[in-house]
């Protein structure tokens, strides 16, 4: 991706489905001083999305699309898109599967956080498979998003000890509080 010059942030967009803490922690990030970003749209798949809260609290525009037809709904996302002139997206909890052809439209400016140590577990239930299968080290990974499921080039991973007294709900707080580090980290990392 292009380096930045000046003051010019980078208009993102934040895609998410559910609670939105990397969403809330995506928003804090493009507060502070060195920020490469300036967070400008929030799109759900959900309406009631707990995350979409976050952006009323900090006047961030946000669109929910139920994606009943994908096709469509990725045209009307687009347009939106080139509306608000942005150039990065961050998927950040985002439950919907991009069609290749969007992907395309947006090549290399398309980024996902995952819970996983990929090309480990790719998908879901990330943690609940760390511990099945009695995993001594987890973490996530920030890569862009392709076509093939959580197969992008890898940004960033952080990788952590899972202890003995582990089960997949402490895994996913512990990875969780990792990843509000390790998103402003990779962007940092993409942009600097
Ligand atoms: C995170 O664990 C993220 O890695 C995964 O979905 C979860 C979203 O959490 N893709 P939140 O909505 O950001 O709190």
């Amino acid at each position: 991706m292009e380096k930045l010059t000046g003051l010019k942030k980078l208009k993102t967009a934040v895609f998410i489905s559910g609670t939105g803490s990397n969403f809330r922690n995506l928003i804090k990030f493009s507060k502070i001083k060195k920020t490469p970003i300036s967070i400008n749209l929030v799109i759900s798949n959900v309406l009631k999305a707990r995350g979409l809260k976050y952006a009323d609290q900090f006047n961030i525009k946000k669109k929910i699309f139920n994606f009943s037809n994908i096709k469509d709904t990725e045209k009307k996302i687009l347009n939106l898109l080139k509306k608000e002139k942005i150039n990065l997206i961050c998927l950040a909890g985002f439950m919907k599967i991009l069609s290749k052809n969007f992907i395309k439209k947006f090549n290399g400016k398309i980024i996902n956080i995952h819970p996983s140590l990929l090309p480990k577990y790719k998908g879901l239930n990330t943690h609940f498979k760390a511990i099945k299968n009695k995993d001594r080290f987890a973490g996530c990974t920030v890569h862009y998003v392709t076509e093939n499921i959580d197969s992008g080039k890898i940004i960033m991973q952080k990788k952590i000890k899972v202890a003995a007294q582990d089960n997949a709900i402490s895994l996913a707080k512990k990875i969780l509080k990792q990843e509000h580090k390790l998103y402003p980290a990779a962007i940092m990392r993409i942009f600097n």
